[in-house]
């Protein structure tokens, strides 16, 4: 049994896609277990950048089966465009698989996404506006559509009848938005279940099956760990389980299959949309890092706020999703600077913090605990090995190694395929 997760330790966007498109050469199956087309991975192959959303990031392998799981919730449209963009680049689908369970995205979740963004005022959380708490909450609540509901003409058009009467009600008698028109949405949704319906599947069984076959099965998760929606910093969180137990849940595979956990740690850190981020710099090393690293969104574009790598941050997800060994990516991005700092915890009234708080306002009253490092100040990106990177690298990867008591598999020095020290092996 060789299984292998790829699970992100900060607030997203740690090049998560790039690691599991690095490990996916040696798998049979990839997995998507969480989250939506809120998710935007770039994986770079031959320089030719493929920015994904839904689809997993084994798909660039010709030879892979790649299946969006039973927890992803899943925007058709998004994904048929998404199919069509990967085939214009001359990529193909084949062996992919859509859960049979997994939750529909309809277009009031997204009219709803956007309505209660806007009426929330200083309580908005910047989310993608793609539906995904929204759809998340229906699939809660028991009204959701799922896909296999798609092919059962009466039972679609109960539950959309249903869906369509009630958030019609709350478009025009509580948020003043239009309202959504219920045969529109029954044609699409018909079109779209007629061109997803090859992919559909029991992928539950489809997983499971491979492992009992002793075939190797990477999981990729979306987001990451502080936008989780227990775990994270609540309510500036998404609405999905980020760590590794979401992965078992979501992918319909018990937690003992489950092995090869991989944290991905950006060198720096950065987030997306509102929330506390204890060691944003909000000054030139912000702005050196977010220029330096083009930080803007995937799938919105919006300026990703930048800050130190925050080890209280990491070590809290290393806990929570027992991590095995730590990926670390973008080191390249720190080449130019001369001291870099790495926060290894936090004080709060002089006091040090154990355990990551809860409370908000607490949160964003600690004060981070900096140890200064000095920089390389060499152009990394072309090194194949772990010795040979400057020994204030090393330094500076082993000391994340140190503090969060996980083990480093993975340096990253540049998008490509190619530009990936192995330091152990993550997927045995
Ligand atoms: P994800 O959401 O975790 O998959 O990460 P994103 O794809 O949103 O953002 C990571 C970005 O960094 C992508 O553009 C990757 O191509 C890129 N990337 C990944 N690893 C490295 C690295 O080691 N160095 C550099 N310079 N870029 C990287
Ligand atoms: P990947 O997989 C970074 C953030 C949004 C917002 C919050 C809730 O690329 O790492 P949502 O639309 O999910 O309801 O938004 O979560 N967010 C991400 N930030 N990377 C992501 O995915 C994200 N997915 C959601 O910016 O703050
Ligand atoms: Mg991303």
């Amino acid at each position: 049994m060789a299984t292998s997760m790829v699970i992100g330790t900060q607030w997203g966007d740690e090049g998560k896609g790039k690691i599991v498109d690095y490990l996916a050469e040696q798998a049979d199956v990839v997995v998507r277990s969480q989250g939506g087309n809120n998710a935007g991975h770039t994986v770079v192959v031959d320089d030719k950048a493929f920015a994904l959303r839904l689809l997993p990031s084994g798909i660039l392998y010709d030879n892979k089966t790649n299946v969006i799981g039973t927890g992803v919730v899943i925007d058709p449209k998004v994904f048929l465009e998404e199919l069509s963009n990967l085939e214009k680049q001359g990529k193909s689908a084949k062996g992919l698989q859509i859960s049979n369970r997994a939750h529909v995205i309809m277009p009031y979740h997204i009219r709803l996404d956007e309505a209660e963004e806007a009426s929330k005022g200083a309580m908005k959380i910047g989310t993608t506006k793609n539906g995904i708490g929204p759809c998340y909450a229906d699939k809660v609540n028991r009204v959701g559509i799922r896909v296999c509901d798609l092919y059962d003409e009466d039972l679609f058009v109960t539950k959309l009848k249903y869906n369509v009467t009630i958030k019609n009600k709350m478009f025009t008698n509580v948020y003043g938005v239009e309202p959504v028109d219920f045969d529109t949405i029954l044609r699409d949704y018909k079109n779209y279940a007629a061109q997803i319906k090859k992919f559909v599947a029991d992928t539950n069984s489809t997983v499971i099956n491979a492992i009992k076959d002793g075939k190797k099965v990477l999981f990729e998760g979306a987001q990451a760990t502080m936008l989780d929606l227990d775990h994270g910093t609540y309510p500036f969180v998404t609405s999905s389980h980020p760590v590794a137990g979401g992965a078992s849940v979501g992918s319909g595979v018990g937690p003992h299959y489950l092995n090869n956990i991989v944290g991905v740690v950006k060198a720096y850190a950065t987030r997306v949309g509102e929330g506390p981020f204890p060691s944003e710099q909000l000054n030139e090393v912000g702005e050196a890092l977010r220029e330096i690293g083009h930080e803007f969104g995937t799938v919105t574009g919006r300026s990703r706020r930048t800050g130190w790598l925050d080890l209280a941050v990491v070590s809290y997800a290393a806990g929570l999703s027992s991590l095995d060994y730590l990926a670390i990516t973008r080191l390249d991005i720190l080449d130019t600077f001369k001291e870099i700092k790495i926060c290894v915890g936090y004080t709060l009234d002089g006091k040090p913090v154990t355990g990551f708080p809860a409370d908000l306002k607490e949160l964003e009253r600690c004060e981070p605990i900096y140890e200064t490092m000095e920089g390389w100040q060499t152009d990394i990106s072309g090194i194949r090995e772990y010795d040979a990177l400057p020994e204030a690298a090393r330094r500076y990867v082993e000391r994340i190694a140190e503090v969060t008591g996980v083990a480093i598999g993975i340096v990253s020095v540049g998008p490509n395929r190619n530009q990936t020290i192995v330091v152990q092996d993550v997927f045995k």
